[in-house]
């Protein structure tokens, strides 16, 4: 009987739409080794869908004055359309605000409830009394206990990046109304994890040899830190509802009933045969995810699993790291991204040549970087010199020589069957690679076989050879056609656009094979070369994205732009004395974690300034900079260091500090003005 395979990609939010990092980081790999399965004649589902709770979906919906089902609406289709046009096969796509998943994931929850599983817990939560509802940590907001950046969420701090829980803030603040919340009783129901963890999770994840070493060291690194009981339900009116009576106003938490949303979607497609995806034990589960989603796929959603009962394990779950673009960390909130539906609408019907790329840099073991300049070069130098070249010069001649008849053969030519040896070995070793999930070499080796058949024409000249043997030139075309065969028949699961086109210059489908006296159909272009210009625009668009968003200013950025302040006469400018100056020593104060030590050449003198950059800066680095200097601020001592001045300094979009300093060399001392 053949092996069963649910292969669920992780469902995105349905609060933006997607980009690169996202196809690169699951759903591409997700979608080769769900096309290669079926190219084995494995039976697969491949589900995903929208993951349409939580509350950032609320607060976009807030922002915009809309209500959440208008947010996920839109971008429920927007999204859905992106991975149709990438050929992402899902055999299912689904929402989790379909009534299915609301009563999947209601039954699920009354399940764990009616087991006795979750223990009920009684914390005090903020609440906003004029908006009468409580706060859910991100709509809290206050001053970082770490960092005392004023703009801190109550789950996170942006700035310095720890993780916060909302009582850990100072002066918290309710985002939506602006007053200050008072805490107040509520009730909520947990996943005793903790326990979870002794009698089934340590062995669980130990059993696991063969998952991914990121993978691993992540779950690992949460086991020995011991789990802590988890609330499964939230204060919130967006998103299931929770099924026990006793409980208004309360939903199920979002990561309880996303993952759940796999099961739904499944369901929704296979309302007959659903339960073989899932509760046998010959189908394979595996979770395609980013690193992010690693405890929620390794960890939460196996101790759901298991504490509901019937349900199969996750087999695998090969998480990726993230995909950066430009040297920079790809970025909803400020734009920094290339969003899948305006690729192609700058590069229109060239997915294959994206895929390409990003399978060829994927972020398996480590994080990776998505340039323009890289994608040019990749998208020129293999899919067009190598694979394009030779299929074109395969097809042409055949026409030019044959009228693009197959020339009888039966391929007894040492030389010949060398090479298609050659092709069958790297076929297995693609096998091999993809069922070990390592995508990008698998792509590598798959690109041989094009090289081969490449070097091959080439060794063989069949331009030269048809003035004097023209049966070998047809013999020659004949193993080029079969090598170009197996090419198609292997890329499947990388280039699936590029195969299609393939089977259809060869007039043979995967399942058939390359026969003496069928007829080719006309070739046309492979893959078209990108420009410079083209890779220029694409640059300039970044740029102009990320100030475009800054004028915005949305909410959600890390760094606010303060207003400015009321004017001034040009006497009182004239009064600050501000000079270049080059830092020539550097040193940490003591028992003061943000200030460092600075001596300065002033160009007139050299003097010592307490500079709060030490979170920013280690003293090494910042040596030999040119800055400028306040020169003529009253000196006060800090730390019982006098500070004779102070240094200029702003901030990058993350709220980093950056020395504000000239342009190319001045003079030290030169007033600036
Ligand atoms: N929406 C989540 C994210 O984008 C992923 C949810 S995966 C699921 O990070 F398993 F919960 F569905
Ligand atoms: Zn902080």
């Amino acid at each position: 009987m053949p092996k069963r395979y649910t292969v669920t990609a992780a469902l995105p939010y349905a609060n933006g739409p997607v980009h690169i990092g996202h196809l690169a980081g699951a759903y591409l790999p997700a979608d080769i080794y769900a096309r290669w399965l079926r190219s084995k004649g494995k039976d697969v589902a491949f589900v995903c869908g929208t993951d349409e709770h939580g509350v950032p979906i609320t607060i976009k919906a807030r922002r915009e004055g809309i209500a959440p089902q208008e947010v996920v609406d839109r971008y429920f289709e927007i999204i859905k359309k992106s991975f149709e046009d990438f050929g992402i096969s899902f055999d299912v796509f689904s929402r989790t605000s379909k009534p299915i998943h609301h009563t999947t994931s209601s039954d699920f929850f009354k399940t764990l409830y009616d087991k006795g599983v979750f223990t009920e817990s009684e914390t005090e939560q903020y609440f906003d009394e004029q908006e009468q509802q409580f706060l859910a940590d991100r709509y809290i907001t206050g001053t970082c206990p770490k960092c005392n950046f004023d703009k801190a969420y109550g789950d996170q701090c942006e700035k310095c990046g720890s993780t916060l829980s909302p009582d850990e803030l100072i002066n918290p603040v309710s985002a939506i109304s602006g007053q200050i919340p008072i805490l107040r009783k509520t009730k909520n129901w947990y996943l005793p994890l903790d326990s979870i963890q002794s009698e089934f999770l340590n062995d669980f994840i130990q059993s696991k040899t063969n998952w991914k070493s990121n993978v691993m060291g992540q779950c690992k690194s949460w086991l020995k830190e011991g789990l802590q009981p988890r609330a499964m339900t939230r204060d919130l009116d967006w998103g299931v509802k929770v099924p026990v009576e006793s409980a208004i106003n309360k939903v199920l938490y979002v990561w309880f009933d996303a993952p759940i949303g796999y099961i739904s979607a499944t369901k929704e497609r296979y309302p007959d045969t659903w339960e073989k995806y899932w509760k046998d034990p010959e189908t394979e589960l595996v979770h395609f995810i980013g690193k992010d989603n690693i405890v929620f796929h390794c960890i939460i959603f196996p101790a759901m699993l298991h504490a509901h009962g019937g349900y199969i394990m996750p087999t695998n779950v090969p998480a990726n790291e993230f995909l950066n673009l430009e040297g920079n960390k790809i970025s909803t909130s400020r734009n920094h991204a290339i969003w899948l539906n305006e690729y192609l609408v700058d590069f229109p019907g060239r997915m294959d040549e994206l895929r390409y790329v990003l399978n060829s840099i994927a972020p398996e073991t480590k994080d990776a970087d998505f340039t323009w300049k890289d994608f040019q070069a990749r998208v020129n130098n293999e899919l067009c010199s190598i694979l394009g070249n030779f299929v074109n010069r395969v097809l042409v001649l055949s026409h030019k020589y044959f009228g693009g008849r197959v020339q009888n053969y039966d391929l007894n030519n040492p030389l010949d069957l060398e090479l298609l040896a050659e092709v069958q070995a790297i076929q297995n070793n693609i096998d091999k690679l993809v069922s070990e999930f390592k995508f990008r070499e698998a792509q590598f080796e798959l690109m041989a076989i094009a090289r081969a058949g490449n070097k091959y024409i080439t060794d063989q000249e069949p331009w030269h050879l048809i003035k004097t043997d023209e049966k070998r030139v047809g013999e020659i075309l004949h193993t080029c056609l079969v090598l170009t065969h197996a090419f198609a028949v292997s890329a499947i699961p990388f280039l699936p656009f590029t195969s299609q086109k393939l089977f259809h210059f060869l007039n043979v489908n995967a399942d058939s094979t390359i026969k003496g006296g069928a007829l080719l159909n006309q070739p046309e272009l492979l893959f078209q070369k990108i420009e410079d210009a083209q890779i220029e625009a694409q640059l300039e668009k970044l740029k102009i994205q990320a100030s475009a968003n800054q004028i915005q200013s949305p909410t959600d950025t890390v760094k606010t732009i303060d207003p400015i302040k009321e004017n001034i006469s040009f006497d009182d400018f004239a009064k600050m004395d501000i000079r270049v100056a080059t830092i020539m020593a550097a040193e940490k104060v003591e028992k003061a974690d943000k200030l460092l030590k600075l001596t300065l050449a002033t160009g007139l003198d050299t003097r010592t300034v307490v500079s709060g950059i030490a979170l920013d800066f280690k003293p090494e680095e910042i040596i030999g900079k040119q800055v400028c200097l306040l020169a003529n601020l009253e000196p006060r001592k800090l730390r019982g260091i006098e500070s004779q001045g102070m240094i200029l300094m702003s901030e990058d979009e993350n709220g980093k500090l950056v020395f504000i300093s000239p342009a190319s060399l001045a003079l030290n001392g030169a007033t600036v003005r």
